[in-house]
């Protein structure tokens, strides 16, 4: 068996109440629940109530990823939160979601890396655990997106829905289970082709998300297909070896040309686009989430995690849960 090291502990999820339908959205705008579909194999996303924040998505699904791991708050050293829709510019989503889970002590911090940020903050927490002297690290990913889109730009409002998914991941000694390898990229030449058009510095304000979707979609089937091979690689195995793919979910059509790519089955893919649409960095770790509580993820099976976004960024992480 391949050893692992820093053990996957506990899992969780949150998604907010309110969903709604592609039939809502064409009732606004101008699309259809067949384009939605066809397109990206979505049926409806979950969008987060007035005054529910990206640290309310965040902590809901930390307290479950804390008790799933049979710890409590004291047991952590470290939050890393990823997000692109962070409560407040500043602090860090992180540093509200430590006050809201009443956490004394231990450090806390946000990551940006859009859609890949969930892989980037679970290299880091990995990191961060064989450096030491950490024990435990809550690694969340979490969006409210819908308070990001341009509700009137049909090519990008259908696509994203908000949630949050968290992972506590723990120092092990001589466990078979764990983060078995760490791969990320990044390439800022394709910075305009999918962005957010305002921020503190440029504009003084939030901004929309703008996306040249197609240009976008040629991109991340090549290079997920890549990440995963050299993840793989990392450890010596092929990706069809895995047991589960564990996706970002952005699109239907590029899970499958990403399988279809690697030698990987329908079945081995772990897909909820068509009920979560695109949560940017909450998405692998919702969908991770959504499979272990059905029962497909059992511990013991070898999981590839995969993201990619803006930057471009894109990245894959290897662990035996
Ligand atoms: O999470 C970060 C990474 N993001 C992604 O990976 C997203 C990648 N991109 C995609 O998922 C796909 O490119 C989309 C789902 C965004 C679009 O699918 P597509 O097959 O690439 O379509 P397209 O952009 O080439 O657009 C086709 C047509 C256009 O009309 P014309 O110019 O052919 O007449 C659009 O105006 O579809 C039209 N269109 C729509 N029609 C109905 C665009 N959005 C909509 C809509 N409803 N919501």
């Amino acid at each position: 068996m391949i050893k692992g090291n820093n053990i996957v502990t506990g899992v969780g999820s949150y998604l907010p109440e309110r969903v709604v339908t592609n039939d809502e959205l064409a009732r606004k705008i101008d699309t259809s629940d067949e384009w939605i579909k066809e397109r990206s194999g979505i049926r409806q996303r979950h969008i987060a109530a007035e005054g529910e924040y990206t640290s309310d998505l965040g902590v809901a699904a930390a307290r479950r990823a804390i008790e799933d791991a049979n710890m409590s708050v004291n047991d952590l050293d470290l939050i890393i939160v990823a997000t692109t829709t962070p409560d407040l510019t500043f602090p860090s989503t992180a540093s509200i979601i430590q006050e809201k889970l009443e956490m004394r002590h231990g450090a806390a911090f946000d990551i940006q890396a859009v859609c890949s940020g969930f892989i980037y903050a679970l290299h880091i927490a990995d990191s961060m655990l064989r450096a030491g002297p950490y024990k435990n690290a809550l690694v969340i990913g979490a969006e409210t997106f819908s308070r990001i889109l341009d509700w009137e730009d049909r090519s990008t409002c259908v696509l994203f829905g908000d949630g949050a998914g968290a992972m506590v991941l723990s120092t092990a000694n001589d466990s078979d289970s764990g983060i078995i390898a760490n791969f990320i990229r990044s390439d800022g030449r394709y910075c305009d082709l999918l962005y957010v058009d305002g921020g503190p510095s440029r504009t003084q304000s939030v901004g929309h998300v703008r996306m040249v979707g197609n240009q976008v979609f040629r991109r991340a089937v090549k290079d997920i297909a890549i990440a995963m091979k050299e993840c793989a690689a990392i450890a010596g195995i092929e990706p069809k070896d895995i047991d589960w793919f564990v996706p970002h979910q952005a699109n239907q059509r590029i899970l499958d040309g990403v399988g279809r790519q690697l030698g990987l089955t329908s079945e081995q893919i772990i897909s909820t686009v068509a009920h979560h649409a695109n949560t940017s960095a909450a998405s692998v770790p919702l969908a991770f989430d959504v499979a272990m509580r059905d029962g497909r993820i059992k511990r013991g099976d070898l999981v590839m995690l995969e993201a990619f976004g803006g930057g471009f960024t894109w990245g894959a992480t290897l662990l035996r849960f």
